[in-house]
């Protein structure tokens, strides 16, 4: 959990409102250790040290990592709680967020649990980032009314920093509307207006029976125009859910709001929610080329190429003036063999298909450059973490041609962390653990669809998975990546800190370069390409050297999460001065992509960000020239996704063969205006709106500080259309993001 604290200075204004009626407890006793008898309500304290629970236990002195710590709280909870609740069912203890797992015992009884430990029988789980909210019914012995009772939390964390940190736990009688919750998903596709449906539940968590007026509105948001309404009179209780559905169409931006009134309190509660909603327009059924017309390679390096071009299949590929040495794969368009001289070969490439044909004019450049623009594909780490496996791989991999991302330039298929075997080879070679049964074979067959096979390590002894490292095998694993036919080499810090702690030079920039260098020169001996890409999380402003030590790329920042105070983090936080560091063949990193299905395990769940933040998140990472690499399982990729990762003039910004990174140009409250300059005299301008609330943007009222003086031309890069150079008035939701080509 990396660049965690100035993620925490976000989720530190997002407090939980305390009732009148709540009881919080900030202060607590802490330890370092475990002891299953610190549960317990009578424990001699007098060794423990003061602490409290609103700031992480590393900021208040502890160390502590890889390691248990335990909090014991004394509290009373007076009887009068129950008086002021209507409902007085439940007694709920809200102990904020923990940093990363923990049990939690109410006077010596577990009272729930979040995340899991490495004594577990499903391993270490952390969940730092998740609000633990645990209950106990009110007529519970447990609980001792207008007396001391004991609250002690077990935790474990896993790296630092660690810990309560988003106190003060808060004692609560809920309400009856407390208790009652909206959740609205999105359901199968609804038949009406050929669009999506949503379905608004509303739960009770209580057993008595409430009656009352449940209303769902399908919403204009930018007017507040209520486009379709259903409102039913409805009983619930912690037995009976009460659910409805509501068609909208899912080309267009809608809010749902679903409310609850209780009849006899006439309280109400609300849940709104913006469902996904697709703008790209659907590409035409003629062949449409959709990467890049350039492509850097080393003289004599084999090449794997694939054309990217949308529209019905099957299409034919050809090409008549094909430089010598290559061959084009006439059904796949995928484009192989290799170049002897140094040169500029430009060539044109035909698509053909029942529709029509169009060409490309097609130039590889053969020299010491490669990655001309930003590397496109996939990495198996957001969505299967450690869990990954050959056949994994596979699957993403016949999924990102069936569902036409191919089409569009993704062609890095990466396997992270959890590949390597327990035990090197008897020569020193590096083996692979029984879920990747052929790594040649893999790698034969992406290069044979067109696609580039990308692998990780770490320079330390061991990856940050716990796996084998290259550690004194640098030469030897080079040797290895290239007998399987590695294009793309991931390698991240990890375990080398450990051997980096004991140099005398560990404050210097060359003790950070060092492992990086020796790497570079194995892969440099092999004969073929490999993309060379740096994770250390941005230490020593790697940006500022990350080139000399030829990395094509390099991670600026800690793990990205799929969150909005993560992706607000790295994205808007951490990069606005990189950009004099990016250039084609050498790309800061920001991480991965978060949208689509994730879990960083087998169990994968929907990105956690709205439909907004994931405009925002692949249209601020184009700008920024990043890597874009997929992380969630292809094969289960939604429609939605496939239209954020497939809008061709989207992704043209971040392939844009300039190669220039975007600046941050306004920054004006909750509204930040990013802007990139285009090789065609063009610039891609994000206007992002990162605050809580919609808003409306004047863009004309940035025109001097951007130094626009007059518009020629306005295109809303998401939508495909082109807009009035006059009205420049735009409506951007929370979050969201307007997205402009302009001249
Ligand atoms: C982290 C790295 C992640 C992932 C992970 C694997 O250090 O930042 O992207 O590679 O290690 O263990």
């Amino acid at each position: 959990m990396k660049h965690f604290f100035s993620v925490l200075i976000i989720i530190s204004f997002i407090s939980l409102p305390i009732f009148a009626q709540d009881v919080s407890v900030e202060k607590g006793k802490f330890r370092v250790g475990d002891n299953a008898a610190w549960a317990g309500v009578n424990v001699d304290e007098s060794a423990w040290r003061d602490i409290t629970n609103t700031s992480t236990w590393t900021s208040q002195g502890v160390k502590c990592e890889n390691a248990f710590g335990w909090y014991r709280y004394h509290v009373t909870i007076p009887k009068s709680l129950l008086d002021k609740s209507d409902l007085k069912e439940t007694v709920d203890f809200i102990m904020g967020k923990i940093d990363d797992a923990d049990e939690v015992y109410l006077n010596g009884k577990m009272i729930g649990k979040t995340g899991s430990f490495p004594s577990d029988p499903k391993g270490y789980e952390g969940k730092w980032n998740t609000l633990r909210q645990y209950r106990v019914k009110s007529n519970s012995d447990l609980i001792r009314w207008d007396a001391d009772n004991v609250l002690a939390v077990r935790v474990y964390n896993a790296g630092d920093p660690g810990g309560m940190f988003q106190g003060p736990v808060i004692v609560r009688v809920p309400n009856t509307i407390d208790n009652l919750s909206i959740s609205i998903s999105e359901g199968a596709k609804g038949k009406e207006q050929g669009g999506s449906q949503c379905v608004c539940t509303l739960t009770g968590q209580m057993s008595a029976t409430k009656s009352g007026i449940f209303t769902v509105q399908v919403q204009d948001p930018e007017t507040g125009k209520v486009l379709a309404e259903k409102s039913q009179n409805v009983s619930v209780n912690a037995k009976k859910n009460r659910t409805i559905s509501m068609p909208y169409d899912n080309h267009s931006m809608v809010r749902i709001i679903a409310t609850f009134t209780e009849s006899k309190s006439g309280l109400s509660t609300t849940t709104k929610y913006i469902p996904k909603y697709i703008l790209t327009p659907a590409a035409p059924a003629e062949p449409r080329f959709n990467t890049t017309p350039l492509y850097g390679v080393r003289p004599d390096s084999p090449i794997h190429f694939r054309f990217g071009v949308s529209g019905e299949k099957p299409m034919k590929f050809s090409s008549d003036d094909l430089p010598k040495g290559l061959t084009l794969n006439p059904d796949n368009g995928a484009l192989s063999g290799s170049l002897e001289e140094v040169g500029s070969y430009t060539f044109t490439v035909k698509a053909k298909n029942a529709k029509g044909e169009q060409t490309q004019r097609f130039t590889i450049r053969c020299g010491s450059k490669i990655a001309l623009t930003p590397p496109m594909g996939w990495n198996s780490w957001n969505c299967w973490g450690l869990s990954v496996t050959q056949d994994k791989v596979i699957s993403s991999s016949k999924a990102l041609i069936e569902k036409g991302l191919a089409d569009y330039g993704y062609c890095y298929m990466n396997i992270d962390d959890g590949w390597e075997a327990p035990k090197r080879n008897d020569d020193g070679t590096i083996a692979v653990n029984e879920k990747f049964p052929s790594m040649k074979e893999l790698g034969d067959w992406l290069h044979s669809e067109g696609l580039k096979f990308g692998i990780y390590s770490s320079p330390g002894d061991l990856t940050c998975g716990g796996y084998l490292g290259s550690i004194d095998h640098e030469l030897q694993d080079a040797e290895s990546y290239n007998s399987w036919g590695v294009d793309y080499l991931k390698y991240d810090w990890c375990g080398y800190g450990r051997k980096h702690r004991t140099e005398p030079d560990n404050k210097t920039v060359a003790s950070y370069v060092r492992p990086y260098l020796l790497m570079e020169r194995c892969l440099r001996q092999q004969p073929r390409d490999i993309f060379y890409s740096l994770c250390q999380y941005g230490m020593a402003e790697v940006w500022k050297w990350g080139h000399a030590v030829d990395a094509n790329s390099w991670r600026t920042t800690g793990d990205i999460t799929d969150t909005w105070e993560s992706l607000y983090d790295i994205g808007f936080c951490q990069q606005p001065e990189l950009y004099p560091y990016a250039q084609p063949g050498h790309w800061n990193d920001p991480d991965m992509l978060i949208v689509g299905k994730v879990g960083w395990s087998n169990n994968l769940r929907d990105s956690r960000l709205t439909p907004d933040e994931q405009y925002t998140h692949i249209s601020l990472w184009t700008l920024l020239a990043s890597n874009m690499l997929i992380g969630c399982d292809i094969a289960q990729m939604d429609e939605f996704t496939v239209s954020l990762l497939c809008n061709n003039e989207v992704n043209a910004v971040n392939q844009d063969i300039l190669g220039k990174q975007a600046q941050r140009v306004v920054l004006d409250g909750s509204i930040q205006i990013w802007s990139r300059p285009l090789s065609d005299g063009s610039y891609a301008v994000g206007i992002f709106n990162v605050g809580k609330d919609d808003a409306r943007v004047d863009f004309k009222k940035y025109f001097k500080e951007m130094g626009i003086g007059t518009l020629k031309s306005v295109r809303d890069l998401w939508r495909q259309q082109d807009l009035s150079t006059s009205d420049v008035n735009y409506f951007i939701p929370t979050h969201g993001v307007k997205y402009l080509k302009i001249r």
